[in-house]
């Protein structure tokens, strides 16, 4: 494999050059860059990248810590991430944690060995030891959609509670008292402030909330299926379903056809996070729209500025969520 100083010895200049040239680290006039080009062209001289990243401390190089690369919603945002990333001259290690703890620690030590210049990060759930082990590293992390209260990270999110209160109060706009809510993880903190803002809403409008019609799902297809099932067979039925996630609300139509019953006509239902797919469900999802593009570009947007400065003051935004009204959730109904 050829060498720096056969390239500097073919070009006619110095090895330094040479390393400025590969690396921008200095001026290099075009004649002299198009020497040194052309002899590393005729001797396929590859430079060293990891050499390089260890002599500079950077290796233009972001890792993204997910929780489940399945999951459209991750998926989306890990899209947005990776291609905005790349146009900033950046590549992105992807890292899908199954929801496993384990692999997660596991992770976050790979990428630290790996010398990423920053990290992304969103945890497999609300357990304080993972956000106090990202407090040790080393390296600019920034917490994304699931934060933990009270610990000085850098986090962008969305309000996840605002949205508990929407999707809810447009149920009872529509005439339903009987609402039942399919939730997330307990311990996952966007998921339980969708239940906060669900049971805040009911409340407010003077329904008293059974705790018959709150059951946990897992963000996976399978338990709203599961969770709809047990919530139909109730002997007063709710009439309508929030449920904390797309996925879950697509088992939730799948119960109901199951169970010959028609959404919206004997079912109203409201998903959450407006994945594509949401608009090709049978009936297309109302649901909450997450900022997923703007959550996205704003958290590449903090950890390239951490990676710049370190000493500027975090930053913790939490950005705004919308209703997205198609068929699921049907007409008024009467009281
Ligand atoms: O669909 C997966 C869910 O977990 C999303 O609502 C997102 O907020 C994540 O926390």
């Amino acid at each position: 494999m050829a060498t720096i100083k056969e390239v500097a010895a073919l070009a006619g200049v110095s090895s330094a050059t040479v390393s400025h040239v590969i690396n921008g680290t200095r001026y290099v006039s075009d004649g002299v860059r198009e020497q040194v080009l052309n002899a590393m062209n005729s001797v396929d001289y590859r430079p060293n990248a990891l050499a390089r990243s260890l002599r500079s401390g950077i290796t233009h190089t972001l890792g993204l810590i997910i929780p489940d690369s399945a999951n459209p919603f991750f998926a989306e945002l890990g899209h947005c991430i990776e291609n905005a990333a790349f146009k900033a001259g950046y590549s992105v290690i992807l890292c899908n944690t199954e929801n496993d703890l384990n692999k997660e620690l596991l992770y976050m030590d790979v990428l630290t060995k790996k010398l990423v210049d920053g990290m992304i990060f969103v945890a497999t759930g609300e357990n304080a030891d993972t956000f106090k082990n990202l407090l040790e590293l080393d390296i600019p992390v920034v917490v994304m959609d699931r934060n933990f209260d009270g610990l000085d990270l850098e986090v962008v999110s969305s309000n996840n509670h605002q949205g508990g209160l929407l999707a809810t109060n447009h149920l009872i706009s529509l005439g339903h008292k009987r609402i039942a809510c399919v939730s997330g993880p307990s311990k996952i903190n966007p998921s339980s402030k969708r239940l906060d803002g669900y049971i805040e809403a009911l409340n407010t409008n003077g329904i008293k909330v059974d705790p018959r019609w709150i059951v946990q799902g897992d963000f996976h297809p399978e338990s709203g299926y599961i969770a709809a099932r047990k919530l139909l067979s109730l002997p007063e039925p709710p009439t309508a379903i929030f449920a904390c996630n797309d996925l879950m609300a697509m088992g939730v139509i799948k119960a109901a056809k199951t169970l010959g019953l028609r959404v919206p006509e004997d079912l109203a239902l409201v998903g959450y996070d407006d994945i594509e797919l949401a608009s090709y469900t049978n009936p297309p999802l109302s649901t909450i729209k997450q900022p997923k593009v703007e959550m996205g570009l704003r958290t590449l947007q903090i950890i390239l500025e951490r990676i710049k400065d370190k000493k500027s003051a975090l930053q913790k935004i939490e950005l705004p969520v919308t209703l997205i009204v198609r068929d699921s959730c049907g007409a008024k109904i009467d009281v």
